[in-house]
C-alpha cells in the first residue's frame, strides 16, 4: 500500500493505493484562503497540517487498512508558496501562495540585481510575481520584524513533510518554482542567493523525486495514527506530480490538465530553456538518469476557472453538462465572438497581472450558447499558445497528449481543444490528479516499480480518442490569429483599468 498525500490550494487530500495501482479510498479536508487585502493570496499551515490528519484518519478508516501495511508516503501540493519558520520551528506568518500578486516591485528589484537573461538562464524562469524568491524579498521590505526571525524557508507540501518527519527538505520539481533553484545543476543556485542576499542556510535540502527524504516521526505517529519509520519521499511540485499520475514520464507524451488552471507539460530530456521564458523551464520528479529530468511548462490561470465564473455569473446553479450541451450546436468561431480568458490576470505566454478577460466582437445576434462556447473556445486559444510555443521550441516531439482535470470529461470541450490546437487527445484511467502521482513516486522509492516509466507502463491506461475535425482547424486557425492581436491590442487600456478605484 501507498499514502499519497496533496496539498492544494483548496484542501489536502490522502490517497491510498495498491502496488497494482488501484486507487482504495481517498479523503479530503478543506481549509480557508484568505485575502486581507486586494492581490493577496494566504493561507495558515496550521490548517494544512490539521486537513492532512483528518484526511490520515478518515482515509485510513474508510479503506480498513493496516497502516504498517504503507510501504511509503508521497508528498505532492501548491507549488511557490511561502512558508517562514523561526528557531523554535513556529510558523512566523500566513503562507503567501503561488497565486499571491503583490510581489511586481520585488520582481522587478530581482531583474535589476540578477539581470533578466541571467536569471532565465540559471533558474529556467523570469522573475514571476507568484513564485518563492519575491515574496521573501517583499517579507524584508514590509516586515522586517519578521524577516529577521526567519530560520527556515519551506514549500507547502514541505511543512507537511516537516510536521511528519522533523526533515527539513524539498523535491527539485518543486524547488524549480523558487526563482533561487539551477535547473540545469539540480541545487540551490548560490550566485542568485548572494545577489539577492538570501541566506542559503534557510533553504531545505533537495532530494529527487522518488529518494527518501525522512521517516514518520513518533510524534507524527501518534498524531496521524501513521506507523512511526514509515519512509516518506521527495514526492513534487502538483505540476509534476500530476504529470506522473496520467504517464507524462515519456519524451512526446504532453499532459494536459484542464482544473482551474490549464497546464501544457511536456517531459525533457535534458533541460531546455527558452531565452525569452515564456515557457516555464523547470525540473521533473524524475531523476536526470530516467532521461526526462526536465520539463516545460505553460500555465493558464483562468482555463475551468472561466468557465467556472461564467456559469456561476450568468447560470447560477447550473450543472456543466447542461451549460455546454447548447453550444454544440454553435459554429466554430461562435460566429465572430471572441473571449478573453484572463480572468485573474496571466502566467504563459503574457506573464502578467494586469491582463484582463472579456468577450470581443458581441452582436445583437449572440446568445447565450454563443457566449459558451466562446468562452470554451478561449480557453482553447490560450492552450494552443503554450503548445505552439512547444512546437516552436522544438525540443520536443508533441506525439500524444493525454488530458486531465475537471473540464477533460466534457466530450464537447475535448473536441473544440483538438480542433483548436489541431492535436489528437487521450484521456486516461487515472483520474486522482497529483496525489496519485506523489503515491507512485512513493511506490518506486519504497522498490515497489523499478522506475517511475514502469509504472506509469502498468498502471495508466489509454481510454478515449478525440481526433481533430480537418473541416475546422482552418476556421480555428483564422479565429486564433485574431486572438493572438487582442492581448497587445488592449495592453494600455488594462493598465489603465488596474488604477481605477476597486
Ligand atoms: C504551477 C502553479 C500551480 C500551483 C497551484 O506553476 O502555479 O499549479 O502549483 O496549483
Amino acid at each position: 500500500m501507498l499514502l499519497g498525500i496533496d496539498i492544494s490550494t483548496t484542501g489536502a487530500k490522502a490517497i491510498l493505493i495498491d502496488a497494482q495501482g488501484e486507487v482504495l479510498g481517498t479523503s479530503t479536508h478543506t481549509y480557508p484562503l484568505s485575502t486581507p487585502k486586494p492581490l493577496w493570496s494566504e493561507q495558515n499551515p496550521a490548517d494544512w497540517w490539521n486537513a492532512t490528519q483528518l484526511s490520515i484518519h478518515q482515509v485510513v478508516a474508510t479503506t480498513g487498512i493496516d497502516p504498517k501495511n504503507i510501504r511509503a508516503i508521497g508528498l505532492t501540493g501548491q507549488m511557490h508558496g511561502l512558508v517562514l519558520l523561526d528557531e523554535q520551528n513556529e510558523v512566523l506568518r500566513p503562507a503567501i501562495l503561488w497565486n499571491d500578486q503583490r510581489t511586481g516591485s520585488a520582481c522587478d528589484m530581482m531583474v535589476e540585481k540578477i539581470g533578466l537573461e541571467k536569471l532565465i538562464q540559471i533558474t529556467g524562469n523570469p522573475a514571476l510575481t507568484g513564485f518563492t524568491a519575491p515574496k521573501i524579498l517583499w517579507v524584508r521590505e514590509y516586515e522586517p520584524r519578521i524577516y529577521d526571525q526567519i530560520t527556515h524557508i519551506l514549500l507547502p507540501k514541505d511543512y507537511i513533510r516537516f510536521k511528519l518527519s522533523g526533515e527539513y527538505a524539498i523535491d527539485c520539481a518543486d524547488a524549480s518554482g523558487t526563482s533561487i533553484f539551477d535547473i540545469s545543476h539540480r541545487i540551490w543556485s548560490q550566485e542568485i542567493l548572494a545577489a539577492l542576499g538570501i541566506d542559503p542556510a534557510w533553504l531545505p535540502s533537495v532530494y529527487e523525486g522518488t529518494q527518501v527524504t525522512g521517516v514518520v516521526s513518533a510524534q507524527a505517529a501518534d498524531k496521524t495514527g501513521l506507523l512511526p519509520g514509515t519512509p516518506i519521499v521527495g514526492g513534487g511540485g502538483d505540476q509534476a506530480a500530476q504529470a506522473v499520475g496520467v504517464g507524462a514520464v515519456e519524451s512526446g507524451v504532453v499532459a494536459l490538465t484542464l482544473g482551474t488552471s490549464g497546464v501544457v507539460f511536456a517531459p525533457l530530456g535534458a533541460p531546455q530553456i527558452d531565452p525569452q521564458g515564456r515557457l516555464h523551464a523547470m525540473c521533473h520528479s524524475l531523476p536526470p538518469a530516467s532521461g526526462q529530468g526536465w520539463h516545460l511548462m505553460g500555465v493558464m490561470l483562468s482555463a475551468g476557472g472561466s468557465l467556472r465564473w461564467f456559469r456561476d455569473t450568468f447560470a447560477s446553479g447550473e450543472g456543466y453538462t447542461k451549460l455546454i450541451e447548447p453550444a454544440q450546436a454553435i459554429p466554430p468561431g461562435s460566429e465572430g465572438l471572441l473571449f478573453l480568458p484572463y480572468l485573474t490576470g496571466e502566467r504563459t505566454p503574457h506573464p502578467d497581472p494586469l491582463a484582463r478577460g472579456g468577450f470581443i466582437g458581441l452582436t445583437i445576434r449572440h446568445r447565450f450558447a454563443h457566449m459558451t462556447r466562446a468562452v470554451l473556445e478561449g480557453v482553447a486559444f490560450g492552450l494552443r499558445d503554450s503548445m505552439e510555443l512547444l512546437r516552436e521550441l522544438g525540443g520536443t516531439p508533441i506525439q500524444q497528449v493525454r488530458i486531465s482535470g475537471g473540464g477533460a470529461q466534457s466530450a464537447i470541450w475535448r473536441k473544440i481543444l483538438a480542433d483548436v490546437m489541431n492535436v489528437e487527445l487521450t484521456t486516461v484511467n487515472t483520474t486522482e490528479g497529483a496525489s496519485f502521482g506523489a503515491a507512485l513516486l512513493a511506490g518506486v522509492g519504497a522498490g515497489i516499480w523499478p522506475s517511475t516509466r514502469d509504472a506509469c507502463r502498468q498502471v495508466v491506461k489509454l481510454q478515449t480518442t478525440t481526433a481533430p475535425d480537418k473541416r475546422n482547424i482552418e476556421a480555428y486557425n483564422a479565429y486564433y490569429q485574431d486572438y493572438r492581436c487582442l492581448y497587445p491590442a488592449l495592453n494600455e487600456i488594462n493598465r489603465s483599468l488596474g488604477k481605477k478605484p476597486l
